[in-house]
């Protein structure tokens, strides 16, 4: 594998770091050294490693075959979990990632609407296909046209100009690559509808935001996108993403009435259905409530010990979703950010003293972490702290 990974994002510098085993808010790597786990798979992993509710209906399901070549009951059991949660859905397409969902459901919008191009916002993050990266690196590319977030009269003016070619508009209600930016409601209002007055689809991506509220973003601000992206949690652990909309907009697929050709062969393979169906059940409101409560303490624990130590510091924090910036103020959007070397010494700090974060500055808790979990954090996070600034004084 070139540079010993097959994910970017898993890669962490100086060199690739190989874990073994996890359980609940911790994993264990093959050199023995345990580590509490605040990033849970980039937030997928809603309750923590090896959740005993998971790995007992898994294993149940693994013992009766784990993919065929026909329908099985837990993908309409999670298909009806879902649309009995977000209020837009009536129907569900399974993928097998946040990404393949992405590029499935701007082939929708291509073939309702007869054009050819999207609009994102500027270091918005729908997954890796290519027309959605350029995006996330703030370049336009031959079909994707690029609007800044929460700024409404730019993307009202690229559609204005360009909405006779656009099939799209996607949008996350709260974008979590660029650093937990939360979305105006007023500006996500304001785009859907200008979207359907240029004859566009809205898309809202809750692949990540899916953990902040058992109806998604959309059910707390009360939007109706066209589309809805889903992954992460509702596989449970497993590869997984989904595209959800009204029946009119994906009947598209309805074998009866085909106008796109959609297969994969480990499309809601039964395994990763009953871990989804799981993770989302216990995925209560209470438990919502209580991580978010965490992370808030989290948050200010750890400006208290930035404080201590004189080094400049600041977060976003939405729900469950932190992320840490070395600069007095964070930056509009994560990839702006100039406190590389600062983040950089602090994330292999933490990681020697056992504390597993983004090198980006990503934290995402789990159901299963506990306050004395949180006290902890703050203590190894105290010392990475003690180490930065050793190192910088230098
Ligand atoms: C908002 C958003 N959309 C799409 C994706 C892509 O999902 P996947 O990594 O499963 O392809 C991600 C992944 O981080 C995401 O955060």
């Amino acid at each position: 594998m070139p540079g010993g990974t097959s994910r970017q994002a898993s890669f962490w510098k100086p060199y690739p770091l190989t874990i073994d085993r996890g359980s609940g808010a911790r994993f264990h790597d093959i050199d023995g050294h345990s580590y509490l786990d605040l990033i849970n798979n980039y937030t997928a992993m809603v309750h923590g490693h090896a959740y005993p509710a998971i790995v007992a209906a898994t294993q149940q399901q693994i013992a009766k075959g784990t993919a065929w070549a026909a329908a099985n009951e837990p993908q309409s059991r999670l298909a009806a979990l879902i649309v009995d949660r977000i209020p837009s859905v009536e129907q569900v397409r399974f993928t097998n990632s946040g990404s393949e969902a992405g590029a499935l459901a701007f082939t929708i919008a291509r073939i309702i609407t007869g054009r050819t191009k999207l609009l994102m916002a500027r270091y918005g993050y729908h997954g890796s296909p290519l027309e959605f990266e350029v995006g996330f690196f703030g370049n336009e590319g031959p079909i994707t046209h690029l609007a800044t977030y929460n700024d409404l009269a730019e993307f009202e003016a690229v559609l204005d100009e360009h909405g006779h070619d656009i099939a799209a508009v996607f949008l996350e209600p709260v974008m979590g690559a660029s650093g937990i930016i939360q979305g105006d409601p007023d500006f996500l209002h304001g785009v859907r509808a200008a979207a359907h007055k240029a004859g566009a689809l809205f898309v809202l991506d809750e692949v990540l935001t899916l953990r902040f509220s058992s109806g998604g973003c959309q059910a707390d601000i009360g939007i109706e996108p066209d589309l809805t992206m889903l992954g992460k949690i509702i596989g449970g652990g497993f590869p997984v993403g989904a595209v959800a909309g009204s029946a009119d907009t994906l009947r598209i697929f309805d074998p009866a009435d085909m106008k796109v050709f959609h297969t994969g062969t480990f499309n809601g393979n039964p395994v990763t259905m009953v871990a989804g169906e799981v993770s989302l059940r216990e995925l209560t409101p209470d438990r919502i409530e209580r991580m978010e409560h965490l992370c808030k303490s989290l948050q200010s624990g750890l400006i208290a010990a930035a404080n201590r130590h004189g080094l400049p510091f600041s977060t976003n924090r939405y729900g469950s979703c932190l992320n840490i910036y070395f600069s007095q103020s964070a930056p509009e959007f994560s990839v702006l950010r100039d406190d590389d070397l600062l983040m950089d010494r602090f994330h292999l700090a933490c990681i020697n003293h056992g504390l597993f974060i983004a090198q980006r500055g990503l934290i995402a808790l789990s159901t299963v972490i506990t306050e004395k979990d949180i006290a902890e954090a703050l203590e190894r996070a105290d010392m990475a702290m003690c180490d930065v600034v050793a190192e910088t004084g230098e």
